[in-house]
């Protein structure tokens, strides 16, 4: 008996992230998941008896990256056997979703595929791999490859998955909402994360009181299309009032204890007055909003069926900027997609210039199977997507160093999350998510501590931690 427990208790995952905020939400839950099954955490792969690839299939490098990973872990799978060990494979998220069967061919050292929606199976999943693993060592002939599983079951795998672990740093994601029904002609979430689904506000809430009471300062709301959320009051609800995230956000702030709150990836579609009137009211939503707009050209916006033009864009941030001044705004662009002109690509340096963003992600066009995009006419050659990726990036590094600048003498309350580089140093981020490196204990870590900005960089601030007297403490 004892035996089979210190067995167990050495079982190690090491689980790699790749993607978006929602995986990294995703591979804590599976973490959650493995540990009743005795999985610990491990430093590395070298370190693990299971290696868990949370994928992204968003665009191509991304999912190709995942194919050389999967190379080299099978090398290690295979030596391993050599020496009467063995390594167990499992690939979730994205590419999971979309390539399911396609990677066991590719890639037959591939023991599990999970897809975003199944991963509470994934002691089942597990169990599976691990008797036809039995199997394979008796010699006998395996009764077919990998064990997929990539439904979208009709329960919600959150009334399955366990109960949130810890809180990191005082800071903790919360997944309200997933899928997506928007339909962009370039994106593949639609079809890899399904229909837009909402958690039901009264189970948003009460994990978000035990993050609280757990040490979380800061929730990070996460969806793929969050501004969307329309969650059920409660579960028993059907039918009944909805939630928009603006009440969820009111509600939120209510809770003892969370002093920021924020959200992630919003449509300006969906930036109703209510969610607008709140970043002028409510104190604990950080004064940070990701807005994607990908392009600033309405007939690239039209071709992309954003159900946008720039003008709605700039009316949206218009009117945020209002209720709250100094809102630092980030977006998402995509440089090169399919027909996009000299004077299109104008029409987005242009947008650029008369918003002006704190901080923002750009990328070309990336062709994927199976969305509209990737079947139009007059797809753009990799050298004026290059050149026009430059020249965005060149743009929005500027006006992301000036944002920064524009702070340097400020005193503002850093939220510390981990160890700098140098020694002595810490890391946090202000309230407009810029992070900030200063001199302080690892002590501070997981607190809110005020610092004055002293140097500003295209991508971060140098800060000295403001020592408070003792009559002010
Ligand atoms: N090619 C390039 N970028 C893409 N994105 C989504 N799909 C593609 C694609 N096919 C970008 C969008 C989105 C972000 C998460 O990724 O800008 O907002
Ligand atoms: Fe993809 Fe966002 Fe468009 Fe939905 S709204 S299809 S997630 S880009």
């Amino acid at each position: 008996m004892t035996l089979v427990r210190s067995d167990e208790q050495r079982k190690r995952v090491f689980i790699r992230t790749y993607g978006c905020q929602m995986n990294v939400y995703d591979s804590d839950r599976m973490a959650d998941v493995l540990r009743p099954l005795g999985y610990a955490p491990a430093e590395s792969a070298a370190a693990a008896d299971l290696v868990l690839l949370n994928t992204c299939h968003i665009r191509e490098h991304a999912s190709e990256k995942v194919y050389s990973e999967l190379g080299r872990l099978r090398d290690m799978k295979l030596e391993r056997r050599a020496a009467g060990g063995d390594l167990t494979i499992a690939v979730a998220g994205c590419v999971a979703q979309a390539e399911g069967e396609e990677i066991v061919r590719r890639q037959p050292a591939v023991d599990i595929v999970v897809g975003p929606q199944a991963y509470h199976r994934l002691p089942q999943l597990l169990a599976e791999a691990e008797r036809k693993a039995a199997i394979r060592r008796t010699g006998r002939r395996l009764p077919g490859a990998g064990v997929l599983d990539t439904e979208f079951p009709a329960e919600s795998k959150f009334d399955h998955l366990p109960a949130p672990q810890g809180v990191r740093a005082g800071s903790a994601f919360l997944s309200i909402q997933e899928g997506c029904d928007k339909f962009c002609t370039f994106c593949v979430v639609p079809y890899t994360r399904g229909a837009e689904y909402s958690r039901p506000a009264s189970a948003v809430l009460a994990e978000a009181r035990r993050l609280a009471e757990a040490g979380a300062l800061e929730i990070t709301l996460l969806g793929q299309n969050v501004n969307a959320y329309h969650g059920e009051a409660a579960p028993s609800s059907i039918g009944g009032s909805t939630w928009s995230l603006a009440r969820l956000i009111r509600a939120l702030a209510e809770i003892e204890g969370i002093a920021r709150i924020r959200y992630t990836t919003s449509h300006p579609r969906d930036m109703d007055d209510d969610l607008i009137a709140a970043h002028g009211q409510v104190p604990q939503l950080m004064p940070y909003l990701h807005l994607p707009v990908q392009s600033g050209s309405d007939r690239i916006l039209e071709a992309m069926n954003r159900r946008h033009g720039r003008d709605l864009f700039r009316r949206i941030v218009d009117r945020l900027r209002e209720v709250r001044p100094d809102l630092a705004l980030s977006s998402d662009f995509i440089v090169g997609f399919p027909g996009e002109s000299d004077a299109d690509f104008d029409d987005t340096m242009r947008l650029v210039s008369e918003v002006g963003f704190a901080a923002a992600y750009s990328f070309k066009y990336s062709r994927r199977p199976g969305t509209p995009g990737s079947a139009m006419s007059d797809q753009l050659p990799e050298n004026v997507k290059a050149a026009r990726l430059a020249a965005l990036q060149a743009l929005l590094a500027e006006q992301a160093r000036q944002f920064n600048l524009s702070k340097v003498g400020a005193i503002v309350p850093v939220l510390f999350a981990e160890p700098g580089r140098k020694p002595g140093q810490i890391v946090g981020k202000t309230p407009w998510l810029q992070s900030v490196y200063a001199g302080g204990a690892v002590g501070l870590i997981g607190r809110i501590v005020d610092a004055r900005l002293i140097d500003g960089h295209a991508n971060s601030l140098a800060g000295e931690i403001v020592v408070q007297s003792e009559a002010a403490a």
